[in-house]
C-alpha cells in the first residue's frame, strides 16, 4: 500500500475499501453517483454488466451475515466476476491453517479481491497489509470498528429520499458503543456535511467523550433526541460483543429507547426510519414502525447491491472516482 491514505494506490485511486476515515466528500459522492448507474441493472432481463468479467472475488466471512454476504455475492455476479464463497467452518482454517496461509493459497488461485467480515477490529486492515500487490480488500464489517459499505448504502438511501445529506439532522439510536455501523454512518454523515448528527442511547452504550471524539450530539432521551430530525437510524443491541451487564433487560430498553409510532411523532413529519438489520422487533422498534410507511429498511438492502457493485468495480480498476469513465463503463449505461 502506498500514498497518504493506505486505501489508495500510487495513482491515488481506491484499491482497498477498509474505512471511510480519510476519504473526502468528492470520493464518497463519486461512489454514490457511480452506484446510481447500477440501479437499472436490477430491472434488466439479464441482470449483469461486464465490468469485472475475468476477475475473481473471494468472500471470506468469519462471522455470521445475511444481508452483507448475499449482496456482496450477488453484486459480484452482476459485475460478471467469478465468486468464491469460502465456508470458514469447513475450510482448512478449522484444521489449524493460519489466516495468512489461507490467503496465500487463494492468491495462488489468482484471486483479485477479498471481501472480509471478521469479529476482530482491524482484521481487514491486517489482510490488506499482507495482500499481494494485485489484490484488493473490502471490509465487510470488522468487530466494533467499521462497516464502510453499510455506511455508504445508508447515505445512498438517505440521498434518494432527501436529495442531499448536507443540512440534514440525523439521529442514530441504540448500541453506539459496540456498533461498527454507527461509526461508519457518523463518518459518512460528517464528511457529507450533515447539519447535526445525534446519538441517543443509555449512558452504558455510548463511548466516553463520544461527542467530541465522534463529532456528534449526545442524548439519553429518545423523544428529545429525535425531535425535528429528518432521519432516524435504529441499531440492534450487539449482545455478541457485550462483555458485561450493559442493560437491566430488553424490556426496559424498549420501554425507554424503543421506537413506536407515538414516539416517532417528535421527529419531522416526513422523517424516514432506517435500520441496518437484523431487526429485533419489540426490542429496538415496534413492528408497526418497522413495517410502516416511513420505514425504508428493505430499500437499504436493495441499495446495498448497487453500492457494493460501485465499490467493487472501483477497487478493481473498472471505474475511477475522478469522473473519468473507463472504456468498459459504457456497457452499463
Ligand atoms: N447490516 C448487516 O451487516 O447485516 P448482516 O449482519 O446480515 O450482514
Amino acid at each position: 500500500m502506498t500514498g497518504a491514505n493506505p486505501q489508495l494506490n500510487a495513482q491515488g485511486q481506491l484499491r482497498h475499501f477498509l474505512t471511510l476515515d480519510g476519504l473526502d466528500r468528492a470520493q464518497l459522492t463519486g461512489i454514490l453517483d457511480h452506484a446510481e448507474g447500477f440501479l437499472s441493472v436490477a430491472r434488466q432481463p439479464v441482470k449483469k454488466v461486464p465490468l469485472c468479467r475475468g476477475k475473481i472475488i473471494a468472500n471470506l466471512f468469519f462471522e455470521n451475515s445475511t444481508r452483507t454476504r448475499t449482496t456482496f455475492e450477488l453484486a459480484a455476479k452482476r459485475l460478471s466476476a467469478d465468486v468464491l464463497n469460502l465456508n470458514i467452518s469447513t475450510s482448512a482454517t478449522a484444521k489449524g491453517e493460519t489466516l495468512l496461509d489461507t490467503l496465500r493459497n487463494l492468491e495462488a488461485m489468482h484471486v483479485d479481491m477479498f471481501v472480509v467480515r471478521h469479529s476482530d477490529s482491524g482484521a481487514a486492515h491486517f489482510i490488506a497489509r499482507h495482500a499481494a500487490p494485485h489484490v484488493s480488500v473490502i471490509n465487510a464489517g470488522d468487530g466494533c470498528h467499521a462497516h464502510p459499505t453499510q455506511g455508504m448504502l445508508d447515505m445512498f438511501t438517505i440521498r434518494q429520499h432527501k436529495g442531499d445529506i448536507a443540512g440534514l439532522k440525523v439521529a442514530i439510536v441504540g448500541d453506539i458503543l459496540h456498533s461498527r455501523v454507527a461509526r461508519s454512518q457518523i463518518n459518512a454523515l460528517n464528511i457529507l456535511g450533515a447539519a447535526e448528527v445525534r446519538v441517543i442511547a443509555p449512558r452504558t452504550l455510548i463511548p466516553a467523550a463520544a461527542g467530541e471524539a465522534l463529532g456528534v450530539q449526545v442524548f439519553h432521551d429518545l423523544r428529545a433526541g429525535i425531535a425535528d430530525c429528518d432521519v432516524i437510524i435504529m441499531l440492534r443491541l450487539q449482545h455478541e460483543r457485550m462483555t458485561g451487564g450493559f442493560l437491566p433487560s430488553e424490556h426496559e430498553y424498549f420501554f425507554l429507547f424503543g421506537l413506536t409510532e407515538k414516539r416517532l411523532a417528535s421527529a419531522k413529519p416526513d422523517a424516514i426510519v432506517m435500520h441496518p438489520g437484523p431487526i429485533n422487533r419489540g426490542v429496538e422498534m415496534d413492528s408497526e414502525v418497522a413495517d410502516g410507511p416511513r420505514s425504508v429498511i428493505l430499500e437499504q438492502v436493495s441499495n446495498g447491491l448497487a453500492i457494493r457493485m460501485a465499490v467493487m468495480s472501483t477497487c478493481l480498476g473498472s471505474h475511477n472516482l475522478s469522473g473519468q469513465a473507463p472504456a468498459t463503463e459504457a456497457a452499463h449505461d
